[in-house]
């Protein structure tokens, strides 16, 4: 009976190890995924976790990673990082989620087959975020962008953070063959989405508000702000702003979108490489920038690096 089951489970788990790759197959080059074991695919993660709990922490605490965890997981200390000036509200909820990433961390550490890597360096400096808010508006803003000015800016900046980190999780999950490992993936999927859910819902609260000191809305920079995603992750239409024509919206009956899905209200997922391009900024997975200055670390981010993959 044992032995059944376990050749079910195991024929079960290589159709569907053959159908995605299959799948991956007829997609174009850049939209497919890098060969990389499971626990490969899990040290990825741990550069996007460290990227949000970082911003997360010193902007609602001032205190970072190496202040709260130390030794959880060594690297330099980000560039630029600065407490926002955030509502209340909103500093308990940021507070909160960064407060996660640090047990977020330690569950992906946790598994033995991961090996650890060190925290990338990250760029998370004023620059760098008016940098991506002048390519998404395709203008140079003026006064720069300044994402810690106002809990307005700091929601409408971050987001994009847990939309590229979920959309990764559901990316790898066909592919993590170990069972430990689609669970944790399953759980930081889900845990990703809601922490997407909170901070669209409060930015949506504040759709038709001005991000100040500009004239444009919440409404017209996020809209943009996915235009940007989508540009540089060069795989089709998987980030959305909060409000949609009717043709987008949940079963075409709604012009609000605090939730971007497909038409089935499903979440899109994205490739290591789209994500790469999207975080560096540069649209090129190989050409390092923006919020890793140096790249990402680990095994899968070192080979893309080496294979020059675009
Ligand atoms: C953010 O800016 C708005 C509009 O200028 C202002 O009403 C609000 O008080 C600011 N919030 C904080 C926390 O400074
Ligand atoms: C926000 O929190 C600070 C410090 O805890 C407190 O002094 C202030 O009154 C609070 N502001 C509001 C509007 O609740
Ligand atoms: C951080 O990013 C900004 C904008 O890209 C850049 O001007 C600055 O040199 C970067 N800082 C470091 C230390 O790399
Ligand atoms: C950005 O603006 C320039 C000059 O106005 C224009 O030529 C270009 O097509 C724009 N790019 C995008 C992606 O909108
Ligand atoms: C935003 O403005 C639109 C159009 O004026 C209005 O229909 C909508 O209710 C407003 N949304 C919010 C959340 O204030
Ligand atoms: C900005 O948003 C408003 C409604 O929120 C919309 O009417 C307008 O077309 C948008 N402008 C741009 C440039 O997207
Ligand atoms: C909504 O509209 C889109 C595009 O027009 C269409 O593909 C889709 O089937 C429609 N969805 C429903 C539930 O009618
Ligand atoms: C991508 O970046 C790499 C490293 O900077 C560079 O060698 C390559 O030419 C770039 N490819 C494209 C298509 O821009």
């Amino acid at each position: 009976m044992a032995s059944r089951s376990c050749l079910f489970a195991f024929l079960l788990l290589f159709l569907a190890f053959q159908s995605t790759r299959v799948k991956g197959q007829s997609l174009p080059p850049q939209c497919r995924q890098v060969p990389g074991t499971s626990a490969q695919l899990m040290q990825v993660a741990l550069n996007m976790e460290v990227l949000r709990t970082e911003l997360f922490l010193r902007a609602s605490i001032g205190r970072g990673l190496n202040d709260l965890a130390p030794n959880l997981i060594p690297g330099p200390a980000p560039i630029g990082a600065r407490i926002a000036n955030l509502d209340n509200v909103t500093r308990r909820i940021i507070e909160e989620l960064g407060y996660q990433g640090i047990g977020n961390i330690r569950a992906i550490l946790g598994n033995r087959l991961v090996t650890p890597i060190q925290g990338p360096q990250l760029n998370l400096s004023r620059q760098a975020f008016s940098n991506f808010m002048n390519s998404a508006l395709n203008t140079t803003l003026s006064p720069p962008f300044d994402p810690y000015v106002n809990t307005t800016s700091f929601l409408v900046a971050s987001t994009f953070i847990p939309t590229a980190i979920q959309q990764y999780y559901l990316g790898i999950l066909p592919d993590l063959a170990n069972i430990d490992l689609r669970v944790l993936g399953a759980s930081l999927l889900a845990i990703e989405s809601a922490r997407y859910g909170v901070l669209r819902t409060q930015l949506y609260l504040r759709v038709n508000a001005t991000v100040p000191p500009y004239r444009f809305t919440v409404a017209n920079l996020t809209e943009r702000i996915a235009q940007l995603t989508n540009r540089l992750g060069m795989c089709g239409q998987k980030d959305e702003g909060l409000v949609v024509p009717l043709a987008l919206g949940a079963e075409n009956r709604t012009t609000s979108n605090i939730i971007a899905a497909n038409v089935n209200s499903l979440l899109l997922p994205r490739t290591i490489l789209e994500v790469f391009r999207i975080f560096f900024g540069t649209g090129n997975a190989s050409m390092t920038g923006g919020f890793f200055p140096n790249g990402m670390n680990g095994a899968i981010a070192e080979n893309i690096i080496r294979r020059g993959l675009v």
